[in-house]
């Protein structure tokens, strides 16, 4: 089983103390005993251990599944998602069952030269905002919670800059259009990848 362990849990490890609690933990993706794993999860939270259980890469046939044979309805979803890889119609089946959207990889890990996509750059300069800004802007609009990762402090400041300003309805429009509704990195339907991630787990 792989888990992911989201937020910073308020903590804890203090003082050589042991984790107080979880503030959100998810499945990794819906391979192997995943039922077996939500249950334990949903005994967990129902003893306030976790604070909020969710999934993630459960796309709408195993999330819809999921919903109709749980008593927790899972709090958020994580899947790829980011300007190239907008799942319009994941989000809509989220939204149905009222799950927060989440992005893995808002930047999609830098791939398909990212941070020099021109029509990023052209919509962030009329707002004096660098690429990475107008993309996480985009999906923060788009109602999907993103956790972007740097390891420069500069960058994580840049990234937490998003609020202070607004994406028109059009630049909006302009980048939903860069949608190529497709992974960057791989599908969890392909059956090779599949062989890949669960031989991960033994
Ligand atoms: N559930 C899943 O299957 C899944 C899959 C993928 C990702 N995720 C999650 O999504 C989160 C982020 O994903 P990620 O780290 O894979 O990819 P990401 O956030 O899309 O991209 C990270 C890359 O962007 C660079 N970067 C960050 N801020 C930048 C900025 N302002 N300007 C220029 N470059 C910048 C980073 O470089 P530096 O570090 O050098 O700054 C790093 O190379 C993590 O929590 C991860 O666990 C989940």
């Amino acid at each position: 089983m792989i888990y992911e362990i989201a937020f910073a849990t308020k903590t804890s490890i203090r003082n050589n103390k042991c984790l107080q609690h979880i503030d959100l933990l998810f499945i990794h993706q819906p391979f192997n005993d995943y039922y077996g794993t939500y249950r334990a999860m949903e005994a967990a939270y129902k003893q306030g251990i976790i604070r909020a259980i969710g999934v993630s890469n459960f796309y709408p046939d195993r999330l819809i599944d999921l919903c109709h044979f749980v008593e927790v309805m899972p709090a958020v979803n994580q899947v790829e998602t980011h300007v190239f890889q907008q799942q319009l119609a994941a989000h809509e089946i989220m939204k149905k069952y009222g799950i927060q959207h989440e992005s893995g990889g808002p930047f999609a890990e830098g791939r398909k030269d990212f941070f020099q996509n021109a029509v990023l750059k052209e919509i962030g300069e009329k707002y004096h905002k660098s690429v990475a800004q107008t993309a996480l802007r985009f999906l923060i609009q788009s109602d999907v919670i993103v956790i972007p990762k740097s390891t420069h402090k500069e960058r994580m400041v840049q990234n937490l800059n998003v609020f202070d300003f607004h994406l028109s309805e059009e630049d909006m429009n302009t980048i939903r259009s860069l949608d190529e509704k497709e992974s960057a990195f791989f599908s969890h339907y392909d059956p090779e990848t599949v062989e890949m991630l669960t031989g991960l787990t033994r």
